[in-house]
């Protein structure tokens, strides 16, 4: 019953609170935008998609802000992701650690989330990503 309450509970409070105890990647329903078949692509072919930034926003909740912080404000343990580059350059440098994640002397700094969450949601993250964005 107490597991029961508490599981409501989490839930209830939405997803940005539940992804803080989650480490498997969590599914995105990106049905919503258009194909962009399986070749990964470079640049962010839904740049100022306002659906993709919505769809983006939950995703990111969901599997990011546990290391990279609510709302992309980070609080220490991964990089701020607001001061990622704007455009091209940004997405690609954002696509490749997405895909791949970060791994160095056989120690996982941030796991790979290509295979598991595919290109249409991780380009969805990047449009919202790019709302966030800041120079201060
Ligand atoms: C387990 C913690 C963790 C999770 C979850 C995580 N990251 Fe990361 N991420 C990191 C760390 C740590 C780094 C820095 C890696 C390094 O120093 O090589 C990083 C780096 C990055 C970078 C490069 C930033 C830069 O300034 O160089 C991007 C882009 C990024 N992550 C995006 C994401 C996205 C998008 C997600 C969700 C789909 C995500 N990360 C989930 C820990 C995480």
């Amino acid at each position: 019953m107490l597991a029961a309450a508490t599981l409501l509970a989490v839930t209830s409070v939405g997803t940005r609170l539940a992804a803080h105890g989650d480490v498997t990647p969590q599914p995105v329903d990106t049905s919503a935008l258009p194909d962009i078949g399986d070749k990964w692509v470079t640049h962010n072919p839904y740049r100022g998609n306002a659906k993709a930034a919505e769809i983006g926003k939950s995703a990111f909740g969901q599997n990011c802000a546990r290391c990279h912080g609510l709302d992309a404000i980070s609080g220490g343990i991964a990089p701020d992701l607001r001061y990622l580059e704007l455009g091209d350059s940004g997405d690609e440098w954002f696509v490749q650690r997405f895909q791949h994640g970060s791994s160095r002397d056989g120690k996982v700094y941030m796991p790979p989330f290509g295979e598991a969450l595919g290109q249409k949601a991780g380009w969805a993250i990047r449009s919202w990503l790019e709302t966030r964005h800041t120079d201060d």
